[in-house]
């Protein structure tokens, strides 16, 4: 375990919300800082209660995703910042998965570019700096008029594939979209990457693969990489379209396992053999752990 040095660290305090309790200690062991675990109460109407059991010193940093129930949790992990400007004047915010990246720009006419207001949001809360991990786009990032740092997981994801005795594989990205992404992954590995071409209607959602034979994959396993499996329709699509071309076994890497619904029992069903996502999102597929590389983006 990787610790860092005290004189660079003094009084820091991490609070989390009930979304990221495991990964926010996690970072806190790291950073040698306080713990401070805060308490949610549901009323019936649905508004939530946070209460902060003990007081923070120093700088703060709040860590909560925000994944479903999506807009409970921003709404939580606001509350969280804005009690903990009430101690500080220097509050970090972590958001692992940041819900609303992905409504960064007007894709249709007359969209809200609902992410512009939720940077917004985080800022009048009293947020001093925010990192995400694997933000969905750079463009999700420039929306925040405070300091704000995507930090990647690819490398430790990578170093999970590594220990993995796969064949001869290949580093496959269901869409153009997230090819620098595959590439990246790919060239961590040493080895080759492709990039399928996805059409997703934007009014239905529905997703189809258009790329023609790729016969180069046949027999070699394939690493499906993506930063968020959400109803697992692209990962469906683009393992269903690999299993077509004959390939060895087939697995699925994300960032962000949101995995809504029966998406993982489709995703199987497709020919994937596993799914192996980071700890930004608790759950079973959640097994590779991002606290290193957040604690070393803070200090
Ligand atoms: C799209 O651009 C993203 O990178 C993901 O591919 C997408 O969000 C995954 O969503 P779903 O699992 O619903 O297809």
């Amino acid at each position: 375990m990787t610790h860092y040095s005290m004189s660079l660290l003094a009084n820091f305090t991490v609070i989390s919300g009930k979304a990221s309790e495991d990964l926010a200690r996690k970072i806190a062991t790291k950073l040698e800082a306080k713990y401070i675990k805060s308490e949610l109460r549901i009323f019936p109407d649905g508004e939530s209660k946070i209460t902060l059991k003990n007081k923070p010193r120093g700088r703060i940093i709040v860590v909560h995703s925000i994944y479903p129930p999506v807009d409970s949790n921003l709404i939580r992990a606001l509350a969280l910042v804005s009690q903990a400007k009430r101690y500080s004047s220097q509050v970090y915010v972590v958001v692992p998965y940041l819900g609303y990246a992905r409504q960064d720009r007007e894709f249709l006419p007359g969209e809200a570019i609902t992410m512009s207001l939720v940077a917004k949001m985080f800022k009048a809360a009293g947020a001093t700096r925010i990192f995400v991990v694997d933000i969905h786009s750079m463009m999700a990032l420039k929306h925040f008029q405070i300091p704000a740092k995507n930090v990647t997981a690819i490398q430790e994801l990578v170093k999970y594939f590594k220990k993995l005795n796969l064949k001869d594989p290949v580093v496959v990205s269901p869409d153009m979209g997230g090819a620098q992404r595959a590439r990246n992954f790919a060239s961590l590995l040493g080895v080759e990457f492709i990039a399928l071409e996805k059409h997703r209607d934007r009014k239905s959602g529905e997703v189809r693969i258009k790329s023609g034979n790729h016969h180069e994959i046949r027999g070699r396993d394939i690493i499906l990489v993506d930063d968020i499996i959400s109803t697992g329709n692209s990962i469906v699509k683009a393992a269903q379209f690999l299993k077509k071309q004959r390939c060895g076994r087939i697995y699925a890497s994300c960032t962000h396992a949101l995995l809504i619904g029966d998406a993982e029992e489709r995703i199987k069903k497709a020919g994937v053999a596993r799914i192996i996502s980071t700890n930004t999102i608790p759950g079973k597929t959640g097994i590779v752990d991002v606290s290193p590389v957040i604690a070393k983006a803070i200090v």
